[in-house]
């Protein structure tokens, strides 16, 4: 099987997107602090990318979960890795690589609001709201809306694969291939 991966989102426009977004934070919440609370593993490069131009007290923790829904089930979810450190009374930034469904984030914030934080925001690098089975998901910080395409590049993957491209990317397969989404 070969794959081709065309451009969709350039290194250059994404990074100063996601400058925006950090200069936005900055002013939200300045003469305070944030804690983002990242999921592993999309939202690394993301992430690391928006704190390196936050110029507000900032820490940082990372969350890995999985959420496992049958068919008629309402969803729950497993954490693989916890929050190391506590969120009740922070400003806690969810950062997530792209809303699709809103699946996991319909179980996920919900957990979280439980933990008591001083407000619960989210940031994401990507929205496709044309997939979303979850309206009530609010986005506070988004980089780029895209259209039902599956995207990998910049933390996102494609079977484990090509998260570390710097730029976002459509996988496209030859005639023997099939695309997955
Ligand atoms: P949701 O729960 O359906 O919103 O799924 C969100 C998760 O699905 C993301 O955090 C990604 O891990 C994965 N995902 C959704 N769309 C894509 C895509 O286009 N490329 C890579 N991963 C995706």
């Amino acid at each position: 099987m070969s794959e081709k991966i065309s451009v969709l989102i350039s290194s250059k426009e994404t990074e100063a997107r996601i400058k925006v977004l950090a200069d936005q934070i900055n002013q939200d919440f300045a003469g305070q602090t944030v804690h983002l609370l990242g999921i592993l593993k999309g939202s690394v490069f993301f992430m690391c990318e928006l704190a390196k131009h936050l110029t507000i007290p900032t820490t940082m923790d990372f969350i890995s979960c999985h959420s496992y829904q049958g068919t008629t089930s309402t969803g729950t979810l497993t954490f693989s890795k916890k929050p190391e450190h506590s969120i009740e009374g922070r400003n806690v930034i969810l950062v997530e690589d792209i809303v699709d469904t809103g699946n996991t984030l319909s179980v996920l914030i919900p957990m979280l609001l439980e933990m008591k934080p001083a407000c619960l925001k989210l940031a994401t690098l990507l929205d496709k709201p044309s997939r979303r089975i979850h309206p009530e998901i609010k986005i506070d910080y988004l980089g780029f809306t895209i259209e039902d395409l599956f995207v990998v590049g910049y933390g996102l993957d494609y079977d484990q694969q090509y998260r570390a491209l710097p730029f976002i990317g459509i996988v496209e397969q030859d005639s023997e291939g099939e695309k997955k989404n």
